[in-house]
Formats: structure tokens, sequence, C-alpha cells
């Protein structure tokens, strides 16, 4: 074996690595157990993860860190007990401190394609400082059905791509003034069946492309005009 590649040329060489990687792109050996790892009908790269039973921590590390759309959810009587931390990021020990040093642009990122990233029926009762920093690409962040109680703007940091954000079915009492004002781009909000009683002036703060606004389904007596100070008019439901 070694004989022969002596013999091979420096461009064969190069053609059976590409022959060889070209496979593995198909479908990709990082799948973990309990998941499927196949393209999705948009072809993108997608791993779901729909049998439940699923604790921490979510095995990103047994996952293709090209993923584009990451779904993570169960059955009704076989709930996962997930927590939502900063796992997406390349390194484990990440130090949130490195963010600001100048250093912070050489970091791997690791899921550095992810587009949707779904969590539902997960039991997910917080969210981590910066949990998603790190994963810019990210456009729809769906953790509906689930037990969030409290939302803060340090959650959403970093993620200045996001189109949409599901929050639907969680247990939200109160969302303090400007908590959504990372996300610039956001288009669809979803805050239904929430135990929100009241919005807080400026609560959509910095939310200049905001089209779509879901806030049915919790326990308003009336709503404060001063809430929607900031945002375009758009659609509330
Ligand atoms: C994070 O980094 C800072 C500065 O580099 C250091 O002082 C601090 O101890 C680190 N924290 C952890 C938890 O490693
Ligand atoms: C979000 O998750 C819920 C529950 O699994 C699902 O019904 C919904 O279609 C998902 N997608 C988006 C974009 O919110
Ligand atoms: C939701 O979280 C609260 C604590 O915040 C806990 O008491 C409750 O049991 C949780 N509900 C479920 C269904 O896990």
């Amino acid at each position: 074996m070694l004989l022969s590649c002596r013999r091979l040329h420096l461009p064969s060489l190069v053609l059976i690595w590409l022959a060889c990687s070209g496979v593995a792109g198909g479908t990709s050996p990082l799948c973990p157990a309990s998941c499927t790892c196949k393209p999705s009908d948009k072809g993108k790269r997608r791993i779901t993860c729909l049998a439940g039973g699923m604790t921490d921590p979510i095995p990103t590390g047994q996952m293709d860190p090209r993923a584009e759309v990451l779904e993570i959810s169960a059955p009704e009587d076989r709930k996962n007990w997930l927590t939502v931390t900063t796992i997406f990021q390349a390194s484990k020990n990440f130090n949130i401190s490195k963010i600001y040093s100048r250093a912070y642009k050489q970091l791997a990122l690791h899921f550095k394609h992810l587009e949707e990233l779904h969590i539902s029926n997960s039991n997910i009762n917080q969210i981590s400082m910066h949990a998603f920093w790190g994963i810019p690409s990210l456009k729809i962040l769906n953790l509906s059905v689930n037990n969030i109680s409290s939302v803060f703007d340090h959650n959403f940091r970093g993620l200045v791509n996001l189109i949409e954000l599901n929050l639907d079915d969680n247990r939200i009492a109160a969302l303090p003034t400007g908590v959504f004002k990372h996300l610039t781009e956001l288009r669809t909000l979803n805050l239904q069946r929430n135990a929100l009683q009241e919005l807080v002036p400026r609560t959509f703060l910095k939310l200049v492309k905001l089209h779509v606004l879901r806030i049915s389904g919790n326990k308003f007596d009336e709503l404060d005009p001063e809430a929607f100070k900031e945002i375009p008019v758009c659609m509330i439901k």
C-alpha cells in the first residue's frame, strides 16, 4: 500500500482525496445515535432528533459542524430534559471575556453554517447568557413548547441575522425593556400562550424590521401603546 502510494503523483492523490471527501459529503458519518441526518427537501444539511428522552448535554460533538438545520423535539410522553448553554460554540470551555479580545475573530466557530435551530418539547427552563454567540448565521430560532420563564437581552446577543424567533408555549411572565434589542433583523416574533400580563414601554426596542408579532393567549388586561412605539406598523395577533 505504501509502495503504491509512493508511485502516485501528487495530483492523483488530490483526486483520490477529493473523491473520498465527496462520498463523505453525501451522508455524514457524524450523526448521534438517536437522530437522523439527511438533507432536507430544500437540500440543506439537516439533523433531526425526535426520539425523545434526551438529556444534557446535547451531543453537538457527534454532529456534523456543517449542519444548516438542527431540530430537536420529543413525543409528548417522552420529553427531553435539556438546557441551552453555549454548546454551539467552538470551544467547550469558551470564555466569554475572550470575546472582547482581538483573538475573537480567530476562534474557529463550530456550527458556522447553522441557519435554523429548533428545540421544543425539551423542558428548557432557561437560556444561558450569550448562549447563541458564535452562530451569527442563525436565521430561525425556535424554542417553542418548553418551560422558559424569563428571558434577557444577553440571551440573544450575537444573533445579528435572526429573522424569526419562536417562544410560543412557554411560561414567560415578564419581558424587560429592550429585551430583543440585539435582534435588529427580526421579522417575526412569536410569544403566544405564555404568562405575560403586561408589556412595559419599549419592550420591542430596536426591532425596526418586525412585521409579525404574535402575542395571543397571554394574560393581558390592556396593552400599553408605549410598548409598541419602536416598531413599524405590523401585524399584531
Ligand atoms: C477567562 O479569561 C480571563 C482573561 O483571559 C481570565 O482572567 C479568566 O480567569 C478566565 N475565566 C475562566 C473561567 O477561565
Ligand atoms: C417550531 O416548533 C414547533 C413545535 O415543534 C413547530 O410546530 C413549528 O412548526 C416550528 N417552526 C417554526 C418556524 O416556528
Ligand atoms: C418548569 O419549571 C419550574 C421551575 O421553574 C418547575 O417547578 C416545573 O416543575 C417545571 N415544569 C415542568 C413541566 O418541567
